[in-house]
């Protein structure tokens, strides 16, 4: 089989930092709006393309992110990085309206199964809701529309990619400015996204397409290079590594946005992100979620990073020379 081959190093790409949504709803503690405000500020400046920054949701279904109307309000937002919202019924559109959120993230699941759990709507239901969101905040927002275990469900195991891609293409008939192919809890492989993303952006020229990464089985980075060679170029990464569902067993955290970043970038893709920022931000999340966390390059340091020569090393290679010479 044909290698993959992946895009121009030229190629920008985008990253959208989901922390604050998917990072903090699946956490126990609560962090204090005036804590999320200062880390979106920060966030705001490291050159990330979208901060999704909260959920337009009940507050008893994710108490994580009750405070939504206050961040928003609070936030100091730079032009250039777009925030958005999740967003799941007509209230919480009208929620985000009010709070002048730039961009709405809409979800149905490609599992009836989840899509019950998560939403307490049929498949039907939700993508029949959805639809009287789109006209609503249609002009208004832009809209982007997540398709959720859109590569695997935890409860009904393999998705087929026609029940992906018959909600995708509705959406996208309707003129909504992004899709997102969501893998829930991390059940994706490389040669399943590549098969289900090439031809996409050719099928949705006018579409934002997202990819969307858990890293529940270790797959996630592999899976970003996947999309990368399907032609995709934009991702969803949390801080830290953090995230993860509430309502789809086994889940556990996103792709780590340093991780990724540094992983781009060293093999010479243009982020737009300071990567150092972004670590500095990360830094401070072991605090807010009074745990330790799954990202990598936080504790290793970016690949540049040299550790000091062992103490010993002049005796070592002094003994070394000496063996030649004894040689001789
Ligand atoms: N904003 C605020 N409150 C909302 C709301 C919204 N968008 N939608 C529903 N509610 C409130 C209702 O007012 C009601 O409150 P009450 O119990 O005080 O009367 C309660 O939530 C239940 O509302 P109901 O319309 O009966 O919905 P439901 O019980 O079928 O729950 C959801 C459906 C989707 C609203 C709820 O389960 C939810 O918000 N889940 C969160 C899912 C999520 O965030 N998943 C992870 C990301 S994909
Ligand atoms: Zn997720």
């Amino acid at each position: 089989m044909k290698p993959w081959n992946l895009p121009e190093l030229a190629q920008r790409l985008y990253i959208n930092e989901v922390v604050m949504r998917d990072g903090l709803q699946i956490e126990p503690v609560f962090v204090p709006t005036a804590d999320k405000v200062a880390l979106i500020k920060d966030l705001g400046r490291t050159g990330l393309h979208k901060i999704e920054v909260s959920s337009f949701i009940s507050p008893k279904a994710v108490p994580a992110l009750r405070d939504a109307e206050a961040v928003f309000r609070q936030i100091d937002r730079v032009p250039a990085v777009t925030y958005t919202a999740l967003v799941l019924n007509i209230r919480g559109a009208e929620r985000a309206l009010e709070c002048n959120v730039d961009e709405i993230n809409l979800v149905v699941s490609a599992s009836e199964t989840h899509n019950l759990a998560n939403t307490r709507m049929t498949r039907k239901q939700s993508r029949q809701a959805l639809r009287g969101i789109v006209e609503m905040a249609r002009g208004h927002m832009a809209i982007n529309v997540s398709v959720s275990t859109a590569f695997g469900c935890p409860m009904e195991g393999y998705i087929k990619p026609d029940n992906v891609l018959d909600i995708a293409d509705e959406f996208v008939a309707l003129g909504v400015q992004g899709i997102t192919l969501c893998d829930t809890t991390g059940m994706a492989n490389p040669a399943q996204v590549h098969a289900l993303c090439a031809g996409l952006t050719q099928r949705w020229p006018s579409t934002e397409l997202t990819l969307h990464f858990h890293n529940t089985r270790g797959m996630g980075l592999s899976n970003v290079l996947a999309g990368l060679a399907a032609g995709v170029s934009h991702f969803d990464a949390s801080l830290a590594g953090l995230g993860g569902c509430p309502f789809a067993p086994g889940a556990s955290g996103n792709i780590c946005t340093e991780d990724l970043v540094h992983m781009l970038q060293s093999m010479g893709y243009n982020t737009g992100i300071d990567l150092e920022m972004l670590l500095a931000c990360s830094r401070i999340i072991p605090d807010f979620v009074q745990h330790s966390v799954p990202g990598q390059v936080l504790h290793a340091g970016p690949w540049n990073t040299r550790h000091p020569v062992p103490a010993d090393f002049e005796a070592t290679r002094a003994r070394a020379l000496d063996r030649d010479i004894q040689k001789k």
